[in-house]
């Protein structure tokens, strides 16, 4: 079995071994190198003890001569050279040469070593990275082949071996549950949402009581005022009145000597079934206006009469004035009877008495 070498001793061997390729002349005795050389010629007991004594002592290396590099990269380079074949064919005769030449230092090191060892004849060389990285996966495949797989390589190892969960519960013999849904948020407390101000109380607080949200309030609201009042200026002033035209039923429905007084609120007119006028029992239909000022009078049923509350005229059943400040009779409206036998009332006709309108077929129906 051989001894694993230091770095210093492989180093002193190369610079041994460099030396002695590049003279002739030089001197071959360097222990560590004789006694690692397997095939050498056997040696007295006096060698042995003599080797046995180096090997317990570190062996120092000899000085170079003055034409040997001595720095480490001119040992390299020379290895390099040696490892590639450029020196002299007879340097290692028993070591398999690696597939290409070996340029990194590790390499450089693992193969002096083989070579210092001397027995390493058999032991395949470490191949370059191209092909250390064509190595197994797996750690143990690649310490197989004496390389140290990386961190990342062990790691990969690692997750790849490891079960996962549900591999775990079929193991362990634990049923897979449910999935649980996710809980909702927790909601914020009141000190965390925000100040009052945001809420609608608040704002409302802040506008009623503020001097600048005050201002600003009363500013809308005078400014919504006079946008209204400005759009009902722009409208017209339409007086909606009932038709002037309109039917008031049978002549049935007004007896004789009667005033008919409920079409004074809705229409303006009495309906009168008289022959006070002039012996003729006539229908006519008189306005409720007041001819001295515009008043409406009312018709009283036990002194047979229309009386003005405003000044006190008074007018009979026939329309004519007899006392107060009335200055003439009430008038009276167009009246006919129509197609359907109803009576129909046309107040845009007026007639009055004084003018001698009522002798007028439109201002009456005789029954
Ligand atoms: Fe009718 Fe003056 S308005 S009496």
């Amino acid at each position: 079995m051989a001894e694993k070498l230091t770095t210093e001793e492989i180093l002193a061997a190369c610079r041994a071994e460099v030396s002695g390729s590049g003279g002739d002349t030089a001197p071959q005795a360097d222990p560590p190198a004789a006694a690692s050389e397997p095939d050498a010629a056997p040696r007295s007991e006096g060698d042995s003890a003599d080797d046995s004594a180096a090997r317990e002592t570190p062996a120092k290396p000899s000085p170079p001569p003055a034409a040997t590099p001595g720095s480490t990269a001119d040992i390299l380079a020379a290895a390099r050279a040696q490892a590639t074949g450029s020196t002299s064919p007879d340097s290692a005769p028993a070591a398999p040469k690696p597939a290409a030449a070996p340029t990194s230092t590790s390499n450089i090191l693992a193969a002096a070593r083989a070579q210092t060892a001397g027995g390493s004849g058999a032991k395949p060389a470490p191949s370059e990275k191209p092909v250390a990285k064509a190595a197994p996966e797996s750690p143990a495949a690649g310490a197989a082949v004496g390389q140290t797989p990386s961190v990342q390589e062990m790691l990969k190892e690692a997750r790849a071996r490891r079960p996962t969960q549900a591999e775990s519960d079929a193991s362990s013999g634990a049923r897979p549950g449910p999935a649980k849904p996710p809980l909702p948020n927790k909601p914020l407390p009141k000190s965390a949402r925000g100040p009052a101000t945001t809420s609608r109380r608040g704002v409302l607080t802040a506008m009623l009581l503020e001097p600048f949200g005050l201002a600003w309030t009363l500013f809308s609201a005078a400014s919504a005022v006079f946008t209204l009042a400005m759009a009902r200026f722009m409208m017209p002033n339409v007086l909606v009145e009932p038709p002037t035209k309109f039917k008031i039923g049978s002549p049935d429905n007004f007896p004789p000597e009667t005033v008919v007084t409920k079409l004074k609120a809705l229409r303006g007119i009495w309906v009168v079934n008289t022959a006070q006028y002039n012996d003729q029992q006539l229908i006519y239909a008189l306005a409720s206006v007041c001819t001295h000022l515009g008043c409406t009078p009312n018709w009283l049923e036990g002194e047979q009469k229309f009386k003005c509350p405003c000044h006190g005229s008074g007018f009979y059943i026939t329309g004519i004035n007899f006392e107060g400040p009335a200055p003439r009779p009430l008038e009276r409206v167009g009246i006919r009877l129509a197609e359907d036998g109803m009576l129909e009332v046309d107040k845009s006709l007026k007639f009055q008495e004084e003018m001698g309108q009522w002798e007028d077929g439109n201002s009456f129906v005789a029954v």
